[in-house]
């Protein structure tokens, strides 16, 4: 009972008699739910591209009240201080952004048809490596601020070739040199019980007398692979 006395309790509302609360109600939880901006840079805020190549550094936006002159911009994250790569401000939807760009090699590509405000980092250098932040406020929620974090890792890719090959290479030798250990530590240990046994053979051989040689008999026909080699 105590578990669904909230939704018996909007069902009851919803019922003919209590619509108004019920509609009031809803929109209120609607107002709630969608009051917010939301920046978002992917289900995956995270790219590892080789150096020289061009990346998309991507981040959209949403807002169910609506925007007016929404204010975005990107940030680098150089070594704790925080750069600025970019910004603009959207007057409201539909209306193109007219972009302040304050690094180089950086492209606008979004558009606010799309509540898309991503850029395009034209040939990455190591050095734009790290933590890039797409903000925005909207006055319209009374400036509030929202972010979301893309990180960029630049790698070289003669690096990554080499390392596979490095560990090909490592488990083809690793793999061999296992097997090579595997086959003389078998062979030695053949060699070890064939020995012994000979040893023990030699033993009865030489303390033999009438009940040994039964047993003796025995043992020699177990060990039967080993006087082929001697005798050969
Ligand atoms: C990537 O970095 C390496 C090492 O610094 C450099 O030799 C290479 O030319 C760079 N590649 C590009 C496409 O810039
Ligand atoms: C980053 O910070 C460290 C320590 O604060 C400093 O030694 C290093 O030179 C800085 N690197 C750059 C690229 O500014
Ligand atoms: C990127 O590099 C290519 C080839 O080196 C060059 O033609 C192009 O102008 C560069 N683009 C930018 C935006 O620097
Ligand atoms: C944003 O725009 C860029 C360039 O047109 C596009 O590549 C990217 O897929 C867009 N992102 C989203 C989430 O629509
Ligand atoms: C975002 O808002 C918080 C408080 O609401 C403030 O402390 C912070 O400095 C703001 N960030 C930016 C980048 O303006």
């Amino acid at each position: 009972m105590e578990a669904r006395n909230g939704e018996d309790l909007l069902r009851s509302l919803c019922s003919a008699p209590g619509r108004k609360t019920c509609l009031f109600l809803l929109l209120f939880l609607g107002v709630w739910y969608c009051q917010a901006l939301e920046m978002s840079t992917g289900k995956i805020p995270y790219l590892e591209a080789v150096n020289g190549s061009t990346v998309l550094l991507p981040c959209t936006y949403l807002s169910c009240i609506g925007i007016k002159n929404l204010y975005f911009s990107w940030s680098y994250n150089d070594n704790g201080t925080m750069q600025k790569v970019c910004d603009s401000v959207i007057p409201s939807e539909d209306v193109e952004p007219n972009l302040k760009i304050y690094k180089e090699r950086v492209e606008f590509v979004g558009s606010s048809k799309t509540q898309n405000i991503s850029i395009l980092l034209w040939n990455i250098t190591f050095e734009d490596a790290g933590e890039y932040t797409c903000y925005g406020k909207n006055p319209k929620e009374k400036g509030r601020n929202h972010s979301a974090i893309f990180t960029l890792v630049v790698v070289d890719e003669l690096r990554v070739v080499d390392n596979t090959l490095t560990i090909i290479i490592a488990s083809c030798v690793g793999g061999f040199i296992a097997l090579l250990m595997t086959f003389m530590l078998l062979k030695n240990l053949t060699l070890f019980v064939l020995a012994k046994l000979e040893e023990k053979n030699k033993e009865c051989l030489v303390t033999s007398s009438g009940i040994d040689n039964t047993e003796n008999g025995l043992s020699g026909s177990k060990a039967t692979p080993k006087p082929t080699p001697k005798k050969a």
